[in-house]
């Protein structure tokens, strides 16, 4: 198949509406990461996302609207879903609710509750609003690669497999939306994101818990899977201790390895083969998964250095522990 490399001009926008009615993949630019997105109204559309991807089938898929007004087409409101819905959308924040009949089952992977969002990015829910149906979109990415944050990254994992990218900017947020399930009495977050847990408890003025990935069982599928995975084997450092970390990328050449370094301060480390993460957290979630993608073209071994703290280094913290599956330096 040939993949059409489309802008946001009225054409294009036209035809990436035309081909999402005709049951065809587009991916199309959002504030957090590029989504790959088709008709979440039809089914054979959606089965052919998870083709397309290589991802499970039992790993749901976000619903995105382009207006608060189309969420309770596809979802059951409660009071905690409208006050986030009133203060807190459209942002970098998806909800989980219970769902509504008309979402088919291979969007939900069988559960009766659906994830729904409405991106920020202006031109995301301009190309939403023009298909004239929900999209259901994850990241458009090759399953359990980092996801992608421009459009050349999405051509390097899909070209010839699906119908067409919509060419925007790089994204301005770089991680993935908060996942918020609002099923319950007490609100959860399954996947941490820069919508923080503050923030949406400010909100709904209750207590907000965070599933942590050790006792992640059943609610999020996705948080199961190997996620955000470079090519190449990952370490990852959280005290920053300079020694430790110099022995251990000697080590590596001593092996034969070609490692690298991703840290913050590259002033640091400059007779290393290092490249800069980003000084603040808004900076390393933006290049974060584009840094892996650099490294793992010219190394063969990742070192992170990552020794920030807080509510969006945490969210970026639950990124790098899958990144580097565990392994920590
Ligand atoms: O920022 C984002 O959220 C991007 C953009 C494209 O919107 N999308 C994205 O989708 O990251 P994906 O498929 O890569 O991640 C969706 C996450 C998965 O962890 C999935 O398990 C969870 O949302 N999810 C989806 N539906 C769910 C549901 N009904 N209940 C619990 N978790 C759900
Ligand atoms: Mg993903």
């Amino acid at each position: 198949m040939k993949t059409e490399y489309l802008q946001f001009t009225d054409d294009d926008l036209e035809l990436a509406a035309r081909l999402i009615n005709d049951g065809q993949l587009v991916a199309f630019p959002t504030e957090t990461v590029y989504g790959l997105g088709a008709n979440a109204l039809d089914e054979k559309a959606v089965e052919s996302i998870f083709v397309a991807k290589g991802r499970p089938q039992d790993n749901p898929l976000i619903v995105h609207v382009a207006n608060t007004s189309d969420i309770e087409k596809v979802a059951v409101l409660n009071d905690d879903a409208q006050k986030i819905i009133e203060n807190l959308m459209p942002s970098s924040l998806t909800i989980v609710l219970k769902k509504l009949p008309i979402v088919p089952n291979c969007v939900t992977a069988g559960l009766d509750t659906v994830a729904v969002r409405m991106p920020k990015l202006q031109s995301a829910r301009m190309f939403i609003e023009k298909c004239g149906v929900p999209i259901a979109a994850p990241s458009a990415n090759t399953s359990t690669r980092p996801s992608p944050t421009n459009w050349q990254t999405v051509r390097d994992d899909l070209d010839g497999k699906i119908s067409a990218v919509l060419c925007g900017e790089q994204c301005e947020v770089g991680i993935e939306s908060t996942v918020l399930d609002l099923t319950g009495d007490t609100p959860l977050i399954l996947r941490p994101g820069v919508v923080t847990a503050n923030q949406i408890g400010k909100v709904l003025n209750k207590k907000v818990k965070v599933l942590s990935d050790t006792n992640a069982k059943v609610n999020s599928p996705g948080v199961r899977y190997k996620h955000y995975a470079p090519s190449c084997e990952v370490i990852l450092n959280l005290d920053g201790d300079r020694e430790k970390i110099e022995a251990h990328y000697k080590k590596q050449i001593e092996l034969g390895k070609n490692p690298i370094l991703l840290v913050s301060d590259i002033d640091q480390w400059k007779d290393h083969c290092v490249y800069s993460l980003g000084k603040t957290d808004v900076a390393v979630a933006n290049r974060l998964y584009d840094a892996l993608r650099f490294a793992e073209k010219r190394n063969d071994y990742i070192i992170i250095v990552f020794d920030r703290s807080g509510e969006l280094a945490d969210s970026i913290l639950n990124r790098l522990t899958k990144a580097s599956g565990g392994n920590i330096l």
